[in-house]
């Protein structure tokens, strides 16, 4: 990959095992950006303690289990840079930097802020409520230009354009306003038809079992109003059609189960049959990779430790810029002691002009 179209910044919270949603959603999407983008992959577990933070070690299992199904879903090591958040402290950093611009107001107005405050009835942290300005850093301190997201995480690319357009008013030109990226993919269901969600229940995990998907799949949620397979049913609004749509390359037999279907010629149960082959078909080679991944986590830790550092060294390229920018002296002291060179800056004063305490 010599010209690029630009560099993207994307992540995940690691909250717990990727699914099928994730997969067709934004899983197939990245792997496919990495063929004209400069791709960096960002594991937010310090994102998760905005919420979670009384399951500590659930944030570390999840931080692994999230890194294989990333790769065996198709992210390259080879060609994109994966970055564990909490081992790059100039997130952290430029996160309090940033945090100097954005108002408290302006955070209160942030629709996913509002949300979780009225769900889960909490008081919110301070962490909470700069949940945006900690997403903002992640996108800024690697000039990131595109950010593939869904829909619901546009107010926080938003907010990344009016903090970056902020600091290069204030500061000089520094940081692209980077633009989102909306996957045309419609969105899976679950199993039941609700929104897929991992702690719903509904959802068909990467490192399921084909045993398991198959069960999950013949379990599923179809057409409520069918009584007999010889009623005709209804295929809009059914997630095992949904499924068959997305998983199903035979799109003529796909076309011809939704007729049958339709005119009560075929039962749920032979379509959920058909799903389960389909489905595990689909899943094979990302379970073969993920479990030849699993047999070697040294290796896994050995690809995010690679990543990440050199994430580290870039991100901290921009730090110095923007700790300089400021007016903060960080850089000075940072530097290598020369012994011919430039004197630290404390030596400056006369030893007799500083305040000692008695
Ligand atoms: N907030 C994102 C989500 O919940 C995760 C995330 C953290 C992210 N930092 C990011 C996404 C930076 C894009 C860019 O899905």
């Amino acid at each position: 990959m010599t010209e690029t179209k630009g560099r993207i910044l994307t992540g995940h919270r690691p909250t717990g095992p990727r699914h099928i949603g994730h997969l067709m959603g934004t899983l197939e999407t990245w792997a496919r950006l990495q063929d004209s983008y400069e791709c960096f992959f960002l594991v937010a577990d310090l994102h998760v303690l905005t919420t979670d933070y009384e399951h500590p070690q659930r944030v570390r299992e999840n931080t692994m289990g999230i890194v294989l199904d990333w790769l065996a879903a198709g992210i390259d090591p080879n060609r994109s840079t994966l970055v564990l958040q909490s081992a790059v402290p100039a997130h952290t950093q430029l996160n309090t930097l940033l945090g100097m611009l954005v108002t408290v107001s302006r955070l209160n107005r942030v629709p996913t802020f509002k949300e979780q405050v009225k769900e889960l009835h909490l008081q919110p942290s301070l962490g909470l409520l700069g949940y945006p300005v900690l997403q903002a850093a992640d996108i800024l301190v690697y000039k990131a230009d595109t950010v593939p997201v869904g829909e619901d995480q546009l107010p926080h690319i938003e907010l990344t354009r009016e903090v970056a357009r902020r600091f290069n008013q204030l500061y000089g030109e520094t940081f692209p306003e980077p633009d989102g990226l909306l996957s045309l993919t419609p969105r899976l269901p679950g199993t039941d038809n609700r929104t897929m969600h991992t702690s719903y229940g509904n959802a068909i995990f990467l490192r399921d079992t084909p045993e398991e998907t198959t069960r999950k799949v013949m379990s599923m949620y179809t057409d409520p109003t069918r009584i007999h397979a010889t009623d005709p049913g209804h295929v809009e609004d059914n997630p095992v059609f949904a499924y068959l749509d997305a998983f199903n390359p035979n799109k003529a037999e796909v076309e011809e189960l939704k007729a049958r279907y339709r005119a009560g010629t075929v039962g749920d149960v032979e379509v959920k049959r058909r799903l389960a082959v389909v489905l595990n078909e689909y899943l094979a080679p990302i379970r073969r990779r993920r479990e030849k991944l699993a047999a070697h986590p040294e290796e896994v830790i050995n690809l995010l430790q690679a990543g990440t550092a050199r994430a580290r060294d870039l991100a901290g390229d921009t730090l110095a810029t923007v700790q300089e920018k400021m007016g903060l002296a960080a850089n000075l002291i940072q530097a290598p002691f020369q012994a011919n060179g430039p004197s630290p800056v404390v030596s400056e004063y006369p030893p007799d002009q500083l305040l000692y305490v008695p």
